[in-house]
């Protein structure tokens, strides 16, 4: 089983990210550093993605310069040094000696030198790369960095004269998964769907929001990964009607749906499934109905995840299948196109079908080219995840109606036959879902 991306991919993509650069360039990265939750009481680490991607390397406080030279390139680190002390408190350190021997660095210095040291790697390099913009504290330490070699003009020092966004070139190798990378992904697919699985066996009116969400929690625990790749949403109701509800301290009642959106974070990739069951297992009328047209458009759009299909063309699909779907049914009124055209959808479906994923959920990647919506390629990854959303509060609709949200989401690997769905094993057809919950609920 393949859980971690190996030593030497991570050499082979600073390897591919150098091979794009002139001679003369110096790639700065600072990675994450720890934040505070309240008094003496941190947020959980979580290293930058790109920081990561590029170094393997999870520990606050580091800063990654790699040098494109004439004859070789420089794999350089600054992280925090060896301290027994601090060690005893917060942690063991790899530190520089520990760089060098375990991530194959070239050379590496304790972050504390880091003024010192870092004007005089970079003198002479023509070329800065750097995410300006992400860190303005970042920012601003390498200002003064690149005056200190401005000062030392006299003693022959050279500052770099052009300065390039690190992100763009970063982000694109990102945006196309490895077969390493895939294998990781639809692993993370696959634990997330097992977790879904789990909660659907697990759900029982009375229960509470949170219950549920610990279900979810124990399948990701139990499989080796204690931090979702996002807060788990799990709305029971008319909460699932609030896209980003995160406080999941609600009763769940008989008669409502849930909508949970969970995925389990692998070794820096996320899975990102959402689906949407009865409380007590069987749908009702009006669910049943709204369920069935958001499936209906999210399996369209997954057939139209091909090679070569725009990224928006997607969306519109979506948008055609719910609208004519809602005039079917009595939500939305008058002629398809003109409809659409005027946006009313937005009522109900106030999100995009889609998004790029990967070590961040919503991950990086252009989605335009050219002034385009951008093809899709083999290697991309990205969710198929339709919605409908009747606010409680929405008097334009039978009361019958209101208070209904739901949503499906599985994750879609672009391939050059079409597209493997890598979520695919947690149900999602209605006779499927009543099935499982029934079983579950007779044990
Ligand atoms: N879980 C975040 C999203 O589905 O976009
Ligand atoms: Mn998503
Ligand atoms: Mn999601």
């Amino acid at each position: 089983m393949i859980n971690k991306i190996p030593a030497a991919e991570f050499a082979a993509r600073r390897q591919r990210l150098l091979m794009q650069l002139p001679e003369g360039s110096a790639v700065l990265l600072p990675g994450a550093q720890m934040q505070p939750r309240n008094r003496d009481v941190d947020y959980p680490f979580r290293q930058d993605s790109d920081f990561y991607y590029l170094t393997g390397f999870d520990e606050p406080d580091a800063v990654l310069l790699l040098i494109r030279g004439e004859d070789s390139n420089q794999y350089l680190m600054f992280c925090q040094d060896r301290d027994p002390e601090m060690e005893i408190w917060h942690g063991y350190r790899t530190g520089p000696e520990g760089l060098v021997e375990r991530y194959g660095v070239d050379r590496a210095w304790p972050v504390e030198q880091i003024d010192e040291i870092l004007p005089t790697l970079i003198d002479g390099q023509q070329r800065l790369y750097f995410s300006i913009g992400d860190d303005e504290a970042f920012d601003g330490r390498m200002l003064d960095w690149l005056n200190t070699l401005k000062g030392r003009a006299r003693q022959g020092a050279k500052a770099p004269t052009e300065m390039h966004q690190l992100n763009e070139i970063l982000h694109e190798m990102r945006l196309f998964k490895s077969p390493h990378e895939q294998q990781i992904m639809r692993r993370a697919g696959e634990l997330s769907a097992q977790a879904h699985i789990r909660a659907m066996q697990a759900c029982r009116p009375g229960l509470y929001e949170y219950q549920l969400e610990a279900e979810i929690m124990h399948s990701f625990a139990s499989e080796g990964c204690r931090q979702p790749a996002y807060p788990s949403i799990v709305g029971g109701g008319e909460n699932a009607c609030v896209l980003h509800y995160t406080e999941n301290r609600d009763l769940l009642v008989d008669g409502d749906l849930v909508l949970i959106d969970a995925g389990i974070e692998l070794d820096y990739f996320a899975g990102d499934i959402t689906r949407t069951f009865p409380v007590g297992g069987v749908f009702g009328a009006e669910q049943r109905a709204l369920y069935q047209l958001v499936l209906d458009a999210q399996q369209a759009c997954i057939e139209a995840t091909v090679p070569g299909a725009r990224f928006n063309d997607i969306h519109e699909l979506s948008v055609k299948i719910l609208t004519r779907g809602l005039v079917e049914l009595g939500l939305l009124n008058g002629d398809v196109e003109h409809l659409i055209a005027e946006g009313a959808y937005r009522e109900f479906y106030m999100h995009r079908v889609s998004h790029w994923l990967g070590m961040d959920v919503h991950d990086v990647g252009e989605y335009q080219k050219d002034g385009l919506s951008r093809p899709l390629e083999p290697g991309m990854v990205l969710t198929i995840e339709p919605g409908l959303y009747v606010s409680p509060f929405n008097e334009n609709v039978e009361a019958r109606w209101r208070g209904i949200g739901i949503r499906i989401e599985d994750d879609v690997l672009v391939t050059a036959e079409g597209a493997e769905v890598l979520t695919a094993s947690v149900p999602k057809q209605i006779a499927d879902i009543e099935a499982l919950m029934a079983a579950a609920q007779s044990r």
